[in-house]
């Protein structure tokens, strides 16, 4: 199975709404930018990547039908739009990251042109994120396989995968070049708590593509670790800081903790959009917060905790530089001291 799930077609811009899957398979048409910031503040598009190409087409759709006649009035309207859509979700860097590339393109567009070109010159840049990320995501792939060999069991969170991307994910993009290649990868993928994305998305995903995946909760992770099935560790990443601190799905850095101790290799697998190098340290990543019904409500008959009782209910945490092995990016991987390597594959 091939997902994209992000299109535009015939002036549409549609999504697989990801909160209804493994159950329904639907497809959402965005047509505001209402629309849009709806559709990623719920999660219905969601992951670091698809966020940051939603946020695109999403731009590109709230300028769509623009009544201005002027750059200044086309412009001001465009940053109106902007901030807007960026207040959708805070963790994930692709989000404000196409954005600014949005904004930087309708500013090359400046002089002496039309509202009808400065709206195409933003529409080509909405697909030109869409294809590189694509296309990325292929390299990710690569880089990633490159550390993995036949036959390795692999633990995964959350979802990296297709859904979370353009086309075959950051994280499991090495999975599915495998698969390619008869790797026979032996997949453990933990169910995420509390919103499931590694159940209801990334063993959807392995298990339509013929990937042999094994679902396991989140707290069995050490189990299998200890009992020798797992070689590898592969995670996404939603903002990785100039130190190489990555923040990602809520669990990841436990994860990252248990595999040095039984000596597994943590890779991070982090397009180049995702590095923020003007965040120091993971310690400025600010990170979502969301509704404690999630934890006791949401898939449950009943409640399942005393009523009123008190949550908490983070939904990422920050690995710290000293767990994560290698950063898989689209450009190459880069090894610690991160502070030197992240901005080596930056800047050349
Ligand atoms: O809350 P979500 O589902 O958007 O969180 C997604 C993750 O944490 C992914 O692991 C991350 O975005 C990397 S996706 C390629």
């Amino acid at each position: 199975m091939d997902i994209m799930p992000i299109k535009y077609e015939n002036e549409k811009l549609l999504i697989i709404d990801q909160t209804l899957l493994p159950c329904e398979e639907k497809w959402l048409t965005l047509d505001t930018k209402g629309d849009v910031w709806e559709a990623i503040h719920w999660l219905r598009v969601r992951g670091a990547p698809a966020i940051g190409i939603a946020a695109a087409y999403g731009i590109y759709v709230s300028m769509r039908e623009s009544k201005a006649d002027d750059f200044a009035a086309f412009s001001e309207e465009f940053r109106e739009n902007k901030e807007y859509l960026n207040s959708a979700r805070p963790t994930a860097v692709n989000l404000l990251w196409a954005l600014e590339r949005m904004e930087k393109c309708l500013l090359a567009h400046k002089e002496g042109e039309s509202v009808a070109e400065w709206k195409a010159a933003l529409l080509a840049e909405a697909r030109a994120v869409h294809k590189e990320d694509e296309d990325g995501c292929r390299m990710l792939g690569e880089y990633g396989l490159s550390l993995l060999r036949p036959g390795m069991g692999i633990l995964t969170h959350c979802n990296a995968g297709a859904l979370a991307t353009a086309r075959y994910g950051t994280a499991l993009a090495p999975l599915y070049i495998g698969q390619e290649k008869n790797y026979g990868f032996k997949v453990f993928a933990d169910e995420t708590r509390p919103l499931l994305q590694g159940a209801r998305l990334t063993a959807w995903e392995l298990f339509h593509a013929g990937i042999d995946v094994t679902l396991i909760c989140d707290n069995m992770a050490a189990t299998v670790m200890k009992k020798g099935w797992i070689d590898a560790v592969v995670v996404g990443c939603d903002r990785m800081a100039a130190n190489g601190d990555g923040a990602n799905k809520i669990g990841t850095s436990g994860l990252a903790i248990l595999a040095k101790e039984y000596g597994i290799p943590f890779y991070m697998f982090v397009p180049t959009s995702t590095i923020d190098l003007a965040t120091a340290s993971g310690e400025d990543i600010p990170i979502e917060e969301r509704k404690g019904e999630e934890i006791y409500r949401l898939w449950y008959e009943k409640d399942m905790a005393p009523a009123g009782i008190k949550t908490f209910n983070p939904a990422f945490d920050v690995t710290p530089a000293k767990y994560i092995t290698a950063v898989v990016t689209e450009k190459g991987i880069a090894y610690p001291p991160y502070e030197e390597s992240l901005r080596k594959i930056i800047v050349d």
